[in-house]
């Protein structure tokens, strides 16, 4: 795969968090952390390739306080060094349902740069890591992983509901029952202090 080593990612994840702090380095954290445990009981997945896409997942916040602009920092940071499987994870991690209408955040972008996402979107072949990063985005909060119903709830708050809301939330349940037939348990199990997140 074409990505970073593991220090290195650790160190641009530090990097980033020094440029802009917030909450959203605590979550790439915990994102990863999930990713590497799920990945560890998973045929197809690496789990130090999982850590690595985890960390770097959203980079492009980096750059400050934008919104989808994110996705696509991340996706060109990493292209730039030659990446390109972190690159790729940049912008699937938010489109379960593969429509570029479903992100919940704001497109502040120019429209050649959402024309591009659009256009990936349309093209691309979702692949076991696509599908780690869809489920683990969703199941990690700043303060640890949690139950999926939790951080759907933590994103509504913020960004409010749109017409593909309900269909993303399915879409997010398929993928995890899937993973959980593919490893043959339930993702909590595998999840550090999940319940005290949870309930915290
Ligand atoms: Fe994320």
């Amino acid at each position: 795969m074409k990505i970073p080593a593991l220090s290195e990612a650790e160190a641009l994840l530090d990097e980033a968090a020094a440029l802009n702090p917030g909450p959203w380095a605590a979550h790439s954290r915990y994102v990863a952390e999930a990713a590497r445990q799920i990945a560890q009981r998973h045929p197809e997945l690496e789990p130090e390739a999982a850590c690595i896409l985890g960390c770097l997942h959203d980079i492009g916040r980096r750059e400050g306080w934008t919104d989808m602009r994110h996705i696509i920092d991340g996706c060109h940071l990493l292209a730039a060094q030659g990446y390109e499987d972190a690159a790729r994870i940049c912008l699937t991690h938010s489109f379960p349902l593969q429509d570029i209408r479903e992100a919940f955040g704001k497109w502040d972008c120019t429209q050649k740069e959402y024309d591009f996402v659009a256009d990936y979107l349309s093209r691309v072949q979702y692949t076991p890591y696509d599908r780690l990063f869809q489920l683990c985005d969703a199941l990690a909060l700043p303060a640890g992983c949690c139950l999926l119903e939790k951080r759907f709830i933590d994103v509504v708050l913020r960004h409010g509901f749109n017409d593909f809301t309900l269909d993303k939330w399915r879409a997010t349940f398929a993928i995890k029952e899937q993973f959980e037939q593919e490893i043959g348990c339930s993702i909590y199990d595998l999840l550090p202090n999940v319940v005290e997140t949870t309930f915290g």
